[in-house]
């Protein structure tokens, strides 16, 4: 690919808390990965090809860093459930259909679309117990071009019988997965993904634990979500001080290998401590932890506590796979906390929430989420004239409005790690 440089006006995070703004300037990318950002070009770039997106927004692309895959065809059913009585009426029926990998590839292909769609470039994404659906998943973002970590999930207990596994072939099936596709793709790697203390029994998470040291492959669960889930988990484990704890005594927290949960809500203060700790991010899924009735997680409390957040739709708990649409929830859902709760939990200001959706959960994946020198280039071009009013706006008002009031149709083009990504044939 060589050297290429793109103009146009460049909005990104790489600190908390403020736009990095340069109108109408210049990104050279080098095969992947950005060289550097500048208000002109310079001479020693002066014959590399430019593309030209003056007068539009050069911005990260989305990273949404927990989505259940085989929960996209339920988007919008049940959401007046809680999360237990929604898993078991409407997602594990839905989940145990991709044993048929034809209905797998299917439903597959639309959640690749709508990724694209979206303008997330990036997702961690959970598959379903199945090894080769989950394969075949993988092999649809490679072929799209999008940049993944999925995980066959691991289910031996709590688990309704058309959709559980014996221990011993959770474990194989698991190494199998692991083995098969570590090496496979560039941008698209396997995650080890128990889906929750209630699903997996010690033996299992025991296991897992081991596996992810022993490959070096990440990990991805579920953390402190919901009331009744909380319960159910100190009923099973007793012997453990919290729902942390449980993870951490099987290998499971972050110690070896980069470990993203999602939710986190209900968090204890030594929970926290721990996770500030190890290799952890938090997925802050605003709309599921409404719409299952879960809570509103401390998000300014993680970060004043060190702790990594990324952004995260939680498709199908969460309705809507649009991280500009997570960014207005998750902020809103915020400010209803500090006014109702008036636990000091301050609100996030709008660049806050951005480098949560771009380089927050981008870390996960490396040099990802921001235009500084080595990282990858990521990037949406965005055409915000259709939501333009009679007033001449900032380039601040400009990327606030969309991400409040754009959509796809303001995305013009994507790239991931230096590569055009064209519609998907799916
Ligand atoms: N906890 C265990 N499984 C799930 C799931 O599929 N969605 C959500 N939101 N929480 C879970
Ligand atoms: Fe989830």
């Amino acid at each position: 690919m060589g050297l290429k440089a793109y103009k146009g006006t460049i909005v990104h995070t790489p600190k908390l808390g403020a736009y990095e703004i340069l109108e109408d300037g210049y990104i050279v990318v080098e095969n992947d990965k950005v060289v550097g950002t500048y208000e002109t070009l310079p001479g020693e770039y002066k014959n590399v090809a430019v593309k030209d997106y003056t007068g539009k927004m050069i911005i990260p692309g989305f990273v949404d860093l927990h989505f259940h895959a085989p929960q996209f065809s339920n988007r919008g059913l049940g959401l007046d459930k809680e999360l237990l009585p929604w898993l078991e009426t409407y997602t594990f029926p839905e989940e145990a259909k991709y044993k048929n990998l034809d209905y797998a590839r299917a439903a597959y292909g639309k959640v690749v679309h709508e990724l694209w769609r979206q303008g997330t470039t990036r997702a961690v994404l959970f598959g379903t117990i199945h090894r080769k659906a989950t394969k075949a998943l993988m092999e649809m973002l490679d072929d799209a071009g999008l940049g993944a970590m999925v995980g066959k999930v691991n289910m031996d207990r709590n688990s309704p019988p058309t959709y559980c596994e014996e221990t011993k072939d959770s474990i194989e099936e698991t190494k199998k997965f692991i083995e098969q596709t570590k090496d496979k793709y560039k941008l698209v790697k396997p995650i080890i993904t128990p889906r929750f203390v209630p699903t997996c029994t010690p033996e299992l998470m025991k296991a897992l634990g081991k596996m992810a040291v022993e490959y070096g492959v990440p990990v991805q669960s579920h953390l402190d979500e919901n009331r009744g889930e909380i319960g159910w988990v100190e009923s099973l484990h007793p012997e453990s001080d919290n729902y942390s704890t449980v993870y951490e005594e099987h290998g499971l927290f972050g110690k070896d290998v980069p470990t993203v949960m999602a939710h986190c809500i209900w968090n204890k203060p030594e929970e926290i401590k721990l996770m500030s700790e190890r290799k952890m991010w938090v997925a802050h899924c605003p709309h599921s932890n409404t719409n299952l009735s879960s809570g509103i997680a401390p998000i300014r409390t993680y970060l004043e506590n060190g702790v990594k957040v990324g952004l995260a739709s939680d498709i199908s708990g969460g309705h809507d796979v649009s991280i500009p649409r997570t960014i207005a929830a998750a902020a809103q859902s915020a400010k209803l906390r500090w006014v109702y709760l008036n636990d000091k939990e301050e609100i996030l200001s709008t660049p806050e929430w951005l480098y949560l959706a771009t380089k927050g959960g981008g870390e996960f994946f490396g040099k990802v989420g921001s235009f500084e020198p080595g990282y990858d280039f990521d990037a949406l071009i965005i055409d915000d004239s259709s939501i333009a009013d009679v007033n001449p706006r900032t380039v601040q008002e400009r990327i606030e409005r969309y991400i409040y009031v754009g959509d796809d149709r303001n995305i013009e083009a994507r790239y991931v790690a230096g590569k055009f990504v064209p519609e998907p044939k799916f």
